[in-house]
């Protein structure tokens, strides 16, 4: 087979030392999606988020901007809607609106990576792509974790690198548990973190280096207080504004939320030293949250399901979704801030009609449209001084069936809420979101897809993502306020692209 490179000054495309016993298994991966395509049912598949073409897919991997195209790798199961022997599944985007499938980048079929190509991420080095990511095995019950490099020199074929595992064991500080390596540059040097834990506290492990393949362990970059969580999986430390941001994805803690610790990187030390901690997203379906590399803005997909939640879909031969784009942003305050990107604004169609200004009357429901194509977004501002009602809430209540759901916003207790208790759920529950300080109004942006449900509230300050399985695909708005009144300032719905 022959192929053509646009780049002809290139040496021997990468792709020709691919080994291969590695091409093969990749050849063999994506005729299983093929093949499973057709047995994908429709019922759940969502309209505008990233999922698998067939089968499971998990974290988000390899975030990065590379030849004008935001890539995107995924842990993928490409032989069975349940988790198995990960490879890495592959998309690209221009615009984050439309999505193109790519080859499945990577497969295990080394001795280091034979049960699996865990989760990692992806940085630019001159002309070059290249993917860190962990070679797991399980031999004889024992996990044994190493790092490792795959380069690309088209963004679509990858060979691992001859000199793998990189990283061969772990330092006295972790454990076996020693994955998801996040690479990037400052200054002159490379830097890696890796999630592990040691003696029930997880932590952060640094390495460094100045050519991508030889790393030297630095130390313990942060560790939990001890509550928060035995091994801490899919680091990722970024500069944001003046400070530094770092994010952990816990196991070991009843409710496996994405942390967040905003506070300053001492490259010297190799210490970070937080100093506000808080939860990215308060949902059930978040995990696993990475940001992009080679971007200006801080972009960020997660995970949109969790480990041990059930998962409907699966029946219909496919499993898993990544969140929308968001970008991270400091507040005044420092706090993070999580918001949908602008660009998503491009999936608006029909603008349904709704009334900009009202004033409920006590305890009175307000149907607010039609029954709509439960693909939307819904924005709402609520003037907080003029409303006297203790709760007001946004009801989507399900055609032909008695499943709803409800996100609202309790003005006694300052705390957002998602209530996915009357839907068929992943884990059906009711959800809350602190969000202080109040101010002097309320945004409420929602994204409803076929069968996820995201809230972002006060411009991003909290948020509440969750899969819903609803048996319809249409839904009717419902605006209502309890124990008083509520004054919109604006309203506005649109029914979203697929
Ligand atoms: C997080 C995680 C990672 C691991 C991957 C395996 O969800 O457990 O730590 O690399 O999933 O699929």
């Amino acid at each position: 087979m022959t192929m053509t490179y646009k780049n002809s000054n290139q040496q021997a495309p990468l792709d020709a030392q691919c080994a291969p016993s590695h091409r093969l298994l990749l050849q063999k991966a994506d005729a299983g999606i093929r093949q499973a395509q057709p047995a994908v049912a429709d019922t759940h598949r969502l309209h505008y988020h990233l999922m698998p073409q067939a089968n499971w897919m998990n974290d988000p991997n390899g975030l990065v901007y590379y030849r004008g195209y935001y890539h995107v790798f995924y842990q993928h199961h490409p032989y069975s809607p349940n988790w198995g022997p990960m490879h890495w599944g592959h998309a690209r985007t221009k615009d984050f609106l439309t999505w193109e499938h790519l080859p499945i980048a990577l497969a295990p079929s080394e001795n280091y990576d034979l049960d699996g190509c865990f989760s990692g991420s992806a940085v630019v080095e001159g002309d070059l792509l290249h993917l860190f990511y962990t070679g797991h095995r399980v031999i004889d019950g024992q996990l044994i974790q190493v790092q490792c490099r795959a380069t690309s020199s088209d963004g679509i074929h990858f060979i691992k690198d001859r000199r793998n595992p990189l990283i061969t064991s772990f330092p006295s500080d972790g454990s076996p548990d020693f994955r998801d390596p996040k690479v990037w540059q400052h200054q002159e040097s490379w830097f890696m973190v890796l999630g592990s834990g040691k003696n029930g506290r997880g932590n952060v492990l640094l390495y460094k280096s100045k050519d991508l393949i030889q790393w030297d362990y630095v130390g313990v970059l942060a560790q939990s207080d001890g509550t928060q969580g035995t091994i801490w999986e899919c680091p990722d430390l970024f500069p944001l504004s003046d400070r530094h941001v770092l994010l952990v994805s816990p196991m070991g803690v009843e409710n496996r939320r994405v942390m967040y610790f905003v506070g300053d990187m001492d490259y010297e030390a190799g210490k970070f030293s937080p100093q506000h901690v808080g939860t990215l997203d308060y949902g059930p379906d978040f995990y696993a949250a990475q940001t992009f590399s080679g971007t200006k803005r801080r972009l960020m997909l997660a995970w949109m399901d969790a480990w041990e939640c059930h998962i409907p879909s699966k029946k219909d031969n496919w499993a898993g979704a990544l969140t929308l784009p968001r970008e991270l942003l400091l507040d005044e305050s420092g706090k993070l801030k999580t918001q949908p990107l602008p660009e998503l604004k491009g999936l608006r169609r029909r603008g349904v009609p709704a009334p900009t200004s009202v004033l409920g009357e006590k305890d009175q429901s307000l149907p607010l449209t039609d029954p709509q194509a439960a693909c939307l977004e819904m924005n709402l501002v609520v003037s907080l001084t003029s409303t006297t009602a203790s709760h007001f809430s946004l009801c989507f209540s399900y055609a032909e069936s008695s499943e709803q759901i409800v996100v609202g916003y309790n003005k006694v207790t300052g705390e957002l809420y998602l209530d996915t208790s009357e839907v068929h759920a992943g884990q059906p529950g009711l959800y809350n979101a602190p969000i202080y300080p109040q101010g002097q109004s309320l945004d409420l942006r929602i994204f409803l897809d076929r069968s996820s449900i995201e809230v972002f509230a006060h411009e991003g300050a909290a948020t509440i993502t969750a899969r819903i399985y609803p048996r319809s695909h249409t839904t009717v708005p419902i605006l209502s306020a309890l124990d008083g009144q509520i004054e919109v300032t604006s309203l506005a719905c649109w029914n979203l692209a697929k």
